[in-house]
Order: structure tokens, then C-alpha cells, then sequence
């Protein structure tokens, strides 16, 4: 498989080198709440989670959140985030490339997933998303924007591999998803790469 192994992302989190984490959730998802765009009730996935500050905020806020992620190190740490602030979430221990939810939800939380896989597998998750998500469901998707510079010379270069907007298109056709007008928020609050935040709706 190219890209980084599970064995990868473990030693990170065992050795706690995890630069893309904030040690909070992200703002552009406390605004998504605050605008009543993800509501209490919602069925969210956050595949990727990570040690899991974004489950633990939508579970705070009543959704009823999924966090995925293959490495063990990522799940314990995101099982006990939640139990030090009495929260409750599903939680998996699996491959997002192959894991499936009992049923399609309402909305996908990306961050930081997209890009730690290499592109090579991203028609493949994107297809993910796409069963995951309801007719009329949300992804909510922060695309990382970190150019490489041997990126000009061909190489492919991550993790984080680039989410370039026009490969953005690519893998999430208008045929199937509906995308707002650009401009959209452009964050710096990772001090490791920045994201551009975009909701886009699955079609029927
Ligand atoms: C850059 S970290 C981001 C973590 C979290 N989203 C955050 O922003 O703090 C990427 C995460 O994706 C997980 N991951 C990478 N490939 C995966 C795969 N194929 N299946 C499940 N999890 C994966 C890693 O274990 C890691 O926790």
C-alpha cells in the first residue's frame, strides 16, 4: 500500500510527535455549531479522529458522534478524552478505506484524514464518504492546503499530502455533490499547514 502504515501513525502517537494536533477542536467546527449547521441529534462521522477533540466537541453538543482511526494509540486517547468530560461516542478501531457504519448518516466530519492518506487511495475513501453519507447529508471538509516544492517537480509528497481545490473537484464531482460559490474560510489556527473549509451536500 502507498503511504504511511498504521505502524506510522501509531509510533506517532506512542512518541506523542503529533504536530497537526491543537490540543482542541477546531474553530472553523465550533462556528459550524454556532451557525446551528450541525445540530444536536445529527449522526456524524469523524473518520481519521485522531486523539479526538472533534468527537468530543459534537458529542458535547448532543450529535451523536463516530470517531474512526486504525491506530490504537488514537482511539485509548480519544476513549479518554471523552471519559474525563463524561461524554459519550461511538468509537471503531478500523481502516476508513474499508470500515462501513450499520447505517448511512447524516454528515462527515473531515479533517486531517484526506491528507494523511496517500493519493493513490483517495478515489477510494472518497467513495467511502459517499456510501457513508445520506441523500442530502453534509461533508463537512477542512481540504489542507501544504504545498510541497518538490510537488513542481512530480513528486508526490506527504503526509500532509496537498488537497488541492482542483483535485477536490476531481474526487467530489458536481455529479454527485453540491458545492457552495468560493471564497471559502481559509484557516491558519494549525501552525502546521493551513485548511480550507467547505460543506458540500451529497446529492440523491
Ligand atoms: C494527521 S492525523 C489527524 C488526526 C485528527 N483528525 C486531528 O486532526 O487531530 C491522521 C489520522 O488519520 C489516521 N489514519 C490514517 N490513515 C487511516 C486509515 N486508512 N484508516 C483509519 N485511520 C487512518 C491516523 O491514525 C491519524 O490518527
Amino acid at each position: 500500500m502507498a503511504g504511511p502504515t498504521v505502524e506510522f501513525w501509531q509510533t506517532r502517537f506512542e512518541s506523542g510527535n503529533v504536530p497537526w494536533d491543537r490540543g482542541s477542536a477546531n474553530p472553523q467546527l465550533e462556528q459550524w455549531i454556532a451557525a446551528g449547521m450541525i445540530g444536536p441529534g445529527t449522526t456524524m462521522l469523524v473518520p481519521g479522529c485522531g486523539r479526538g477533540w472533534e468527537v468530543a466537541a459534537l458529542a458535547a453538543h448532543g450529535v451523536h458522534a463516530t470517531g474512526v482511526d486504525y491506530a490504537s494509540g488514537a482511539i485509548d486517547a480519544c476513549a479518554r478524552l471523552l471519559q474525563s468530560q463524561g461524554l459519550a461516542a461511538e468509537l471503531f478501531q478500523a481502516d476508513v478505506l474499508d470500515w462501513q457504519p450499520a447505517a448511512p448518516v447524516d454528515a462527515v466530519y473531515e479533517q486531517t484524514c484526506l491528507c494523511a492518506l496517500h493519493p493513490d487511495h483517495w478515489r477510494a475513501y472518497a467513495d467511502q464518504l459517499r456510501a457513508w453519507i445520506r441523500p442530502g447529508g453534509r461533508l463537512f471538509a477542512l481540504f489542507v492546503q501544504a504545498i510541497a516544492e518538490e510537488s513542481g517537480q512530480g513528486f508526490v509528497k506527504g503526509p500532509p499530502y496537498h488537497c488541492d481545490i482542483h483535485a477536490m473537484r476531481a474526487l467530489f464531482p458536481a455529479r454527485d455533490w453540491e458545492w457552495p460559490a468560493p471564497p471559502y474560510p481559509r484557516l491558519a489556527s494549525n501552525p502546521a499547514f493551513q485548511e480550507l473549509a467547505v460543506v458540500l451536500t451529497r446529492k440523491g
